[in-house]
């Protein structure tokens, strides 16, 4: 029949509300026996087993992922592909970690086949980590954009990526020009903004790499549709934020440079944020900009502790989601971010409840995308995108669930020791792309 559909069933955990709204053990909502239907790519049904059973059709047998626990899919605001073959690169701190390695490898993505291979990679193991929607950096070159868009629509996620824009400051086999940055742009939107799942981002690298007339041609892109989506970097280490101040001496800060040029609204995600002062941060709450907190990013490339809670801060919250930010990330895992997370915030000496957590990584980017009618929760309605969490994956998970006294606990445990290993399986638009097959279990 045309009509897809299939069902699992395991203890659900998603979101009845913003944990940094409400206490966080009252935001979560956890379903002990649940049972979740998805038909034509959507969840269809979601309640405990014994209610919704009723309204399986006939012949849907429902996967049961016994002792697991299933959440929306992993979204991951801020990730670089072109970037996977030097994740863990030695030595250098931000913008001598783009000369030496970052530079070098995106220049291979003039070569398609060289795109293709590391696209495929690279969304294989989003899969293999419960990432089911990232906004995703390609390089310069349009065909690194088409590759990864090719294979994610084969794959049916839903996916946010753009050409990287950069007329100075870089190598010439990367560096494009105003008008021709604005051309490629054009026609990637035009080809792939809205086709199946797909979505684009207007991506200018950051204030160094782009000349204030690119930055303004980006703002020119963005103002012909409101759904775009925009992304760059922003005050993520010292050494930059003196060189922007120096570019663009007239501009009062690092936001404000790309505030002027328009690129400052609903669905712009700014990585990092680290260095940023209040000013910047009312202006993105004023907007609707959202920022990517990238702690395994920060940590490896020394740049410093971002300021979870002031940007969350009640009385001008900002939008924040969470990024894993490989190649500069250690890690595609999503559950070893917000470990990362934890340990961040730990250092500014503040408590992340692991409920905030798991938001950030689900329903809160959800929101800091303007996605959050179609994905980030599990409700009927909503795009059918899941990860299935394996608390018994590693023998100390094991151990260490075994005396887990609430969910709050065995999840905060699978952020702090889990990572791919825990995901069991990864359902995408209804339909299973990962899974693992538990092995003997060892004593
Ligand atoms: N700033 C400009 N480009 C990059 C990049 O590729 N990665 C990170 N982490 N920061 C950047
Ligand atoms: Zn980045």
């Amino acid at each position: 029949s045309s009509v897809s559909c299939a069902a699992i069933r395991g203890r659900a955990v998603t979101f009845r509300a913003n944990p940094f709204e409400v206490p966080p053990s009252e935001s979560l909502l956890v379903e002990d026996d649940a049972l979740i239907v998805m038909k034509d790519g959507r969840i269809s049904a979601f309640g405990p087993y014994d209610a919704t059973r009723v309204v399986l059709p006939e012949g849907v047998v429902p996967v049961h992922y016994k002792d697991c626990l299933i959440s929306a899919g992993f979204i991951d605001t801020h990730v670089h592909y072109p970037q996977l073959p030097v994740i863990a690169a030695w030595g250098e701190q931000l913008l001598e970690w783009l000369e030496s390695y970052v530079f070098p490898a995106e220049a291979a993505f003039a070569d398609e086949a060289v795109a293709r291979d590391t696209a495929k990679r690279f969304l294989a193991e989003l899969m293999r980590c419960g990432t089911t929607t990232a906004a995703v950096y390609c390089t310069s070159h349009p065909q690194s954009v088409d590759a990864f868009f090719e294979a994610a629509e084969r794959l049916g996620a839903r996916m946010i990526a753009g050409k990287v824009l950069m007329d100075r400051n870089a190598p010439d086999a990367l560096r494009d020009t105003v008008q021709r940055g604005y051309d490629e742009s054009s026609a990637l939107i035009d080809r792939w903004h809205g086709k199946s799942r797909q979505l684009y981002a207007v991506t200018p690298r950051f204030a160094i790499t782009s000349t204030p007339e690119q930055l303004e041609a980006a703002g020119d892109l963005l103002r012909r549709d409101a759904s775009l989506f925009m992304q760059t970097h922003l005050a993520e280490n010292l050494n930059e934020v003196e060189t922007v101040r120096r570019l663009f001496p007239d501009r009062r800060s690092y936001l404000d440079v790309y505030d002027h040029a328009g690129l400052v609204r609903p669905r712009s995600v700014f990585g990092h944020a680290i260095h940023v002062d209040e000013a910047e941060l009312c202006r993105c709450h004023e907007t609707g900009a959202a920022l990517s907190h990238c702690p395994s990013s920060n940590l490896f490339l020394g740049s410093g502790a971002f300021r979870l809670f002031d940007a969350l801060d009640s009385k001008r919250p900002v939008r924040v989601g969470l990024g894993s930010d490989v190649g500069a990330g250690t890690s595609l895992s999503q559950l070893r971010t917000m470990g990362e997370a934890y340990k961040v915030a730990q250092m500014t000496g503040r408590r992340l409840h692991v409920a905030q957590a798991l938001w950030l990584a689900t329903a809160g980017a959800a929101r800091s995308l303007e996605l959050d009618d179609r994905i980030g929760v599990i409700a009927p309605g909503m795009e059918a995108d899941l990860c299935v969490l394996d608390p018994q994956a590693t023998p100390l998970l094991q151990y260490r669930a075994s005396r887990c006294e609430s969910i709050e606990d065995l999840l905060f445990a699978l952020t702090i020791l889990g990572d791919d290993r825990c995901i069991r399986a990864t359902w995408v638009g209804g339909a299973c792309v990962h899974h693992l097959e538990r092995d003997g279990g060892e004593s």
